[in-house]
């Protein structure tokens, strides 16, 4: 729950982090997916993942509608896609690779079940900066070419994610206005296994 707070301190001052009752039902639920790292015994990053299957590739969903309002319950062992539902990680402990770790353990995890794919909404960390300016469409097209950088779908593009599109009303959230972008990975080892 700390962890949470800090990593999302914007978005904890409207409630919008987990309850501690959901973070144990998603460890019940699928404790593969629910990964953490650890610096010296403390808790410093997080990702919670789960299983699903959408009715096409790239069907549009928010985020309480693809967690089951955050719950996980909606997790499906027999789904194709892992579903990255968060990721974060400690203010103090960033740019030093914590993230990157994760989502190379989430890449593992999607390998070792034989899941087609990891997909994820990414909140559009800074687009609130550039919303007089440009939709949130253009200003995720402009990250993906390296005109401009965002933390969040930076970091994504350059751990192997695609971006698909723009996913409006996804999250509330201040920064992103509530856009977030479909980015996928496809597991080269789909079907070998
Ligand atoms: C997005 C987030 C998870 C990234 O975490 P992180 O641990 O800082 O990520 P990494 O360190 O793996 O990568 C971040 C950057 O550090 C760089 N980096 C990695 N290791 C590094 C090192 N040893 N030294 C210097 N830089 C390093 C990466 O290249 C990357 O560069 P970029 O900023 O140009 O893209 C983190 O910023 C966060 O928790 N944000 C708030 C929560 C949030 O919004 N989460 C997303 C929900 S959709």
């Amino acid at each position: 729950m700390d962890l949470q707070k800090a990593s999302f301190s914007d978005m904890a001052e409207y409630g919008m982090v987990w309850p501690s009752y959901s973070l144990y039902k998603h460890i019940c639920i699928f404790p593969e997916g629910q990964l953490y790292a650890e610096v010296n015994g403390r808790l410093v990053g997080s990702s919670s993942s789960l299983i699903v299957s959408l009715k096409t590739d790239y069907a549009d969903h928010t985020w309480n509608e693809i967690t089951s309002q955050g719950s996980f319950s909606n997790h499906n062992p027999n789904g194709d896609s892992l579903y990255g539902a968060d990721l974060s990680v400690h203010p103090d402990f960033r740019h030093k690779g914590i993230a990157t770790l994760l989502y190379n353990s989430r890449k593992d995890l999607a390998i070792k079940l034989n899941l087609r794919r990891i997909i994820a909404g990414g909140r559009l960390y800074d687009y609130y900066k550039f919303a007089k300016s440009m939709s949130a469409d253009e200003y995720a097209k402009k990250v993906v070419v390296g005109e401009l950088e965002d933390p969040v779908l930076s970091f994504q593009l350059k751990n192997g994610f695609k971006f698909i599109k723009i996913l409006p009303n996804y999250l509330y959230d201040k920064r992103s206005l509530n856009y977030a972008s479909f980015v996928e990975w496809l597991n080269p080892q789909y079907g070998i296994l």
